[in-house]
């Protein structure tokens, strides 16, 4: 169908028509017309695994590594399948729109949805967006490229005003999004932020650059709820207003449009748009799209095991790994994220994937039959209770392991119960007359003590232990941002001691209100055990093994979107832990689980960290690949990280009267690392594999012409003894500059494999892009002629060669 056919289908809807598909129909799906054979089509939240369009932990969905992992794969055709790998997802869930990638940047390490966003820099973020766009939309499935833009914190992220030069947006946080149009992504999301004065749904910068410069084509959606007024959005280029019915359009825009206030064109250029996405993804009744996902789940879990090893940050290795299975007879293994990793972050991406390959389930898999693998938890981590499961809880009706939810009415009858597997229920069923969601279950608690029980939820909830009300209270809400209210409200806990040899009935209500959601959790905890007989405990399992993998990794209370972090420590006792164990077994492996940057004191105390961001499903299967050999870590890192949050260039992101000034700048992530003279713990860029690489010789041209590509290559040497893969990095300087730059910056990267003792030539492409400039006097792109630097080398921080790049003007 063409363009011509696009405008015939406007031109047969009258105005009500036109306007009713401008919002959503539901929360996840858009407005359907029969009249021109257009059909709802389905939106879903990744970009870690596609949910589909419940809450429902029944509905299982294969979990990707977290974003932060992906950005450290520094490989686009990896990317590139994962991206297929989404869209399979949505194809068997029948979604028609991935909301992912999110393309915001790692501006602070203290960013709540940091393990959301791939990097901190904007050259490698819009490429590793790119690829995972093309990935996706390749099979029929529409991506979208979010938030439009400068969000890139969570305090006050519902109405933050961000403060932004236009060459710093252009040049950094606009940069990622121009890649993804570039890359032919179908969607973007307006985010809830505002820039410069206004909110991003009614924002200038829709227009320009995005639909204007860049020549936009797709559907720009606003982020779930951000929508707050009915004509500057429209005036201001949004096309679509999720989720729905009921939002600021609908009968307000059509009475606009009437008086005169919106012109009538300006929705048929919307309509026009949303059919062009239905053109894309097969929603016309013409061009229905394949229906049958491309991945099995052995071919999911085998690229999952492998994205898991590629993207694994050695960061610090003395000689420890890899682990040759033979020359071990016991491994210690030990932390609580060993047996519970965290698999994903918390809020909007979360997934409910089927299986999770634990570090230890990896690990033991492994050495099964040649060697023997202890698990000591050591200290507890002093967080709130987890939601309820299948472990000791079982429904008190079908006795099925789980718990039952009832809806109960006014007078506290039953009007709807279902068995379900979880304590947290996010979308309970919706029974118009109900009025109290109940969770309940039989515990049979595996330990006596003084347990932790937790409900969240907002307004009246109460929780009873065998019938003894041990919680009543009103909970207020007091936000509007979505994902506190329907993903993640806060927990109220009450300490209550049990018995394990008495199992006793738990019941959690919570009344539903208006306007608070209906996310309803319930959680408890064990007590936790005395730190010191844990620690020491730990200690004698490592000081009695060959080996000690230690794993130690953040919580789904600081890691979560609605929230930024407040510092980067391990939190709980695990730095104490990680000191103890290496202090009486120096083959110790601290792997981090975490997703964004955490401070790592004890760095120079063991044989070796790696980092394993938030793995996804197969979290175990690609670490025990990578502890033994069988694969290289093969990630870089996205994103510098700092021994001490002190050090780092943004500290916080805590708006002023709203305001949130980006006052580094274009010094973003290395760049304002070189700009402070401060030496991270490690540089953007920087990774270990298993093999060494000797630098041979380096081609660079001495000449290039404004506006013109270069190539740099690169002929580098496996010299160990493993095949490997190594990054080459190409950086940029231009100390004569007559305007500011960074210190330098990223330019672009080629990686190479290569077989012990080869020699492969690694081509670096420089896109004419990354010499220009923004001028904010000119409001145009520039190119300053003259002496530019070229820097080759293995991080931001670890240069191997430089050399002189002379441009000419064109
Ligand atoms: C998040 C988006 C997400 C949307 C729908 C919002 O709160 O910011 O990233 O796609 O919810 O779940």
């Amino acid at each position: 169908m063409s363009e011509d056919m696009l405008d015939r289908l406007v031109e047969k809807l009258d105005l009500v028509q036109k306007v009713r598909l401008l919002s959503g129909a539901t929360t996840w799906r858009t407005a359907g017309e029969p009249a021109i054979g257009l059909r709802e089509m389905v939106t879903s939240d990744g970009p870690a695994g596609v949910r589909g369009e419940a809450w429902d932990e029944r509905l299982t969905s294969a979990l990707l590594p977290s974003a932060s992992a992906i950005g450290a794969l520094w490989d686009e055709g990896l990317t590139e399948e994962l991206g297929g790998l989404l869209a399979s997802e949505a194809v068997r869930k029948g979604v028609d729109v991935v909301l992912a990638p999110t393309l915001n940047l790692h501006r602070t390490p203290l960013g709540g949805r940091h393990f959301e966003c791939f990097s901190e820099d904007p050259v490698l973020t819009g490429r590793t967006g790119a690829a995972l766009i093309r990935g996706i939309q390749a099979a029929g499935v529409a991506a979208t490229a979010k938030h439009y833009v400068a969000n890139d914190s969570e305090t006050g992220r519902m109405h933050v005003d961000v403060r932004a030069s236009e060459r710093v947006l252009r040049e950094v946080y606009l940069a990622p999004f121009e890649a993804a149009v570039e890359a032919g992504v179908w969607l973007v999301m307006a985010g809830y932020n505002g820039v410069n004065g206004a909110t991003m749904t009614a924002n200038p910068l829709l227009a320009e650059p995005l639909k204007g410069d860049w020549g936009f084509d797709g559907v720009v959606v606003s982020d779930w709820g951000a929508l707050r007024s009915t004509r500057e959005p429209a005036l201001a280029a949004l096309d679509l207003a999720m989720p729905g019915p009921q939002g600021p359009w609908e009968v307000l825009l059509v009475q606009a449009v009437e008086d005169g206030h919106v012109p009538e064109a300006a929705v048929d250029e919307k309509v026009r748009r949303l059919l062009r996405l239905a053109l894309r993804v097969g929603a016309l009744e013409s061009n229905r799209r394949p229906s049958a996902p491309a991945f099995g789940s052995d071919e999911t879990r085998t690229l999952l095991r492998r994205t898991v090893a590629a993207g694994s940050v050695l960061l610090t290795n003395r000689g420890v790994l890899p682990l040759a299975p033979a020359s071990v007879r016991k491994v210690a293994v030990i932390g609580v994220h060993a047996g519970s990793p965290r698999v994903q972050g918390g809020g909007s991406a979360g997934v409910f994937p089927a299986r999770v390959v634990t570090p230890l389930d990896g690990i033991r898999a492994r050495l099964d039959g040649l060697a023997q693998v202890v698990h000591v938890p050591g200290p507890g981590l002093g967080v709130p209770p987890a939601p309820l499961g299948t472990g000791w809880c079982s429904d008190p009706r079908s006795g099925k392991p789980g718990v039952l939810v009832r809806l109960l009415d006014e007078a506290g009858r039953e009007l709807h119960a279902e068995h379900r597997l979880s304590g947290t229920q996010l979308e309970p069923p919706v029974v118009p007359a109900a009025r109290t969601v109940e969770i309940s279950a039989l515990l049979r608690p595996p330990a006596t003590g003084e347990w932790t029980f937790a409900v969240a939820g907002f307004g009246r909830m109460s929780l009873a232990l065998g019938g003894r009300t041990v919680l009543d209270g009103e909970f207020p809400c007091t936000t509007d941002d979505p994902a506190i209210v329907h993903v993640n409200p806060p927990r109220h806990a009450v300490r209550a001691t049990v018995d394990s040899t008495e199992p006793v009935l738990l019941t959690a209500r919570r009344e539903l209100v208006p306007g608070a959601g209906r996310a309803t959790i319930v959680a408890a905890a064990p007590p936790e055990p005395d730190a010191a007989a844990a620690l020491a405990e730990a200690v004698r399992a490592a000081r009695d093994a060959d080996a000690v993998i230690v794993v130690v990794g953040t919580t789904e209370h600081t890691e979560t979107e609605g929230h930024d972090r407040g510092d980067l420590c391990l939190g709980g006792h695990q730095d104490a832990l990680v000191r103890a164990v290496a202090a009486v077994n120096p083959r110790t492996i601290a792997v981090v689980n975490s997703g964004g940057p955490v401070e790592l004191p004890w760095r120079d105390e063991v044989g070796a960290v790696l980092l394993t961001w938030f793995p996804g499903q197969e979290a175990g299967s690609g670490l025990a690949d990578v502890l033994f050999g069988d694969a290289e870590p093969g990630g870089r890192l996205p994103t510098t990280w700092a021994a001490s949050l002190a050090d780092a260039p943004v500290t916080h992101a805590r708006p002023v009267d709203g305001r949130l000034a980006y006052d580094d700048g274009i010094h973003i992530g290395h760049r304002a690392w070189l700009r402070t003279g401060k030496e991270p713990a490690y540089w953007f860029g920087h990774g270990l594999g298993y093999t060494g690489w000797e630098y041979e010789a380096i081609h660079a041209p001495d000449e290039a012409v404004a506006g013109s590509p270069f190539t740099v290559r690169v002929q580098v040497r496996n010299t160990g003894s493993r095949p490997g893969r190594e990054v080459v990095q190409v950086y940029l300087a231009r100390p004569q500059s007559t305007v500011e730059r960074p210190a330098r910056w990223f330019a672009g990267y080629a990686a190479v494999h290569a077989e012990p003792g080869a020699s492969v030539i690694a081509a670096v492409r420089v896109p004419a892009h990354a010499l220009r400039h923004w001028s904010d006097t000119e409001k145009a792109w520039r190119t300053e002629p003259g002496t530019y630097q070229i820097m080759v080398g293995r991080s931001a921080g670890d240069l191997a060669w430089e050399g002189a790049l002379t441009l000419r003007a064109v």
